[in-house]
């Protein structure tokens, strides 16, 4: 092994650096288990998450990837004991106030997909102002997905959709998929390219239903909370090993 494979603060000789994706989306699941293994209480698995994301992000910055979206909070996460779901949302709110001027530093663009206006109020305002700061980094586009749903998206997608028709601004004929991409929250990036779920579950759980036509999926039996750098590494090595054939030969 060379210097570098073993280094992992750069990328690793490994990995060819056009082969990387642009964009990579994370399902990060498996943290309750990851505490219940250690007899902890499901939201120590929710700090320890917080940390790897940390090192993910950073490594993703390192490595040279230029979109990260997590999935942070799912629309059906509500119907979780409410003890958890308060955990959940102070510990969102603390982290973004705690890590602003680190990603301020390190020229992370944050940006949030879901339906925000159902968070509590101080963790909006908090969302709000890591928005407005970091608008103009370009080291990274970071998206957290917090109260994000599939469904959910290509339903107020449709609503916009119809008011504009409704106003007379555009024609029913005139709606393609450009204009349906336009509404979605992910309007500003390209779909991913590749996306990982942590935790052996082999599902989307409603997380970029839309996005997700064409996306290289990458399934591991690890725990978010143990995804590290070498984690990582893998599930790229296993990208650049896939055949993309978007329909064609
Ligand atoms: C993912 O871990 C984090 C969130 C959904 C917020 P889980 O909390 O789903 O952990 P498991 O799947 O119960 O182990
Ligand atoms: C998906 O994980 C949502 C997030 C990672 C935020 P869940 O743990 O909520 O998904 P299911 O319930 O196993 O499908
Ligand atoms: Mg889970």
């Amino acid at each position: 092994m060379t210097a570098q494979s073993t280094n992992l603060e750069y990328l690793p000789s490994d990995l060819e650096r056009e082969l990387l994706p642009h964009h990579v989306a994370v399902i990060m699941d498996g943290n309750g288990r990851w505490a219940k293994r250690r007899g902890l209480p499901r939201i120590m698995g929710h700090k320890r998450g917080t940390d790897i994301l940390k090192d993910l992000l950073r490594c993703c910055k390192d490595w040279g990837i230029k979109v990260l979206t997590v999935y942070a909070f799912s629309t059906e996460n509500w119907g979780r004991p409410q003890e958890e779901v308060d955990f959940l949302m102070t510990l969102f709110q603390r982290v973004l106030r705690q890590e602003l001027r680190e990603m301020l530093k390190e020229n992370v663009r944050i940006g949030f997909v879901g339906n925000l206006k159902a968070l509590p109020s101080a963790l909006q305002a908090e969302i709000g102002r890591s928005m407005k700061e970091t608008k103009d980094n370009r080291g990274i586009d970071f998206n957290v997905a917090t109260n994000y749903g599939g469904r959910q998206e290509i339903i107020q997608a449709c609503q916009a959709i119809a008011e504009k028709v409704d106003k007379g601004l555009i024609q029913p004929h005139e709606i393609d998929e450009a204009t349906f991409e336009h509404h979605l929250y992910t309007a500003r990036h390209c779909d991913p390219d590749l996306i990982i779920r942590t935790s052996g579950e082999m599902r989307l759980s409603n997380f970029l239903l839309w996005q997700a036509a064409y996306s290289e999926i990458y399934f591991t039996d690890t725990l978010w909370p143990d995804f590290d750098r070498s984690e990582f590494r893998k599930a790229l090595l296993a990208y650049q090993q896939r055949d993309r054939r978007f329909g064609k030969v």
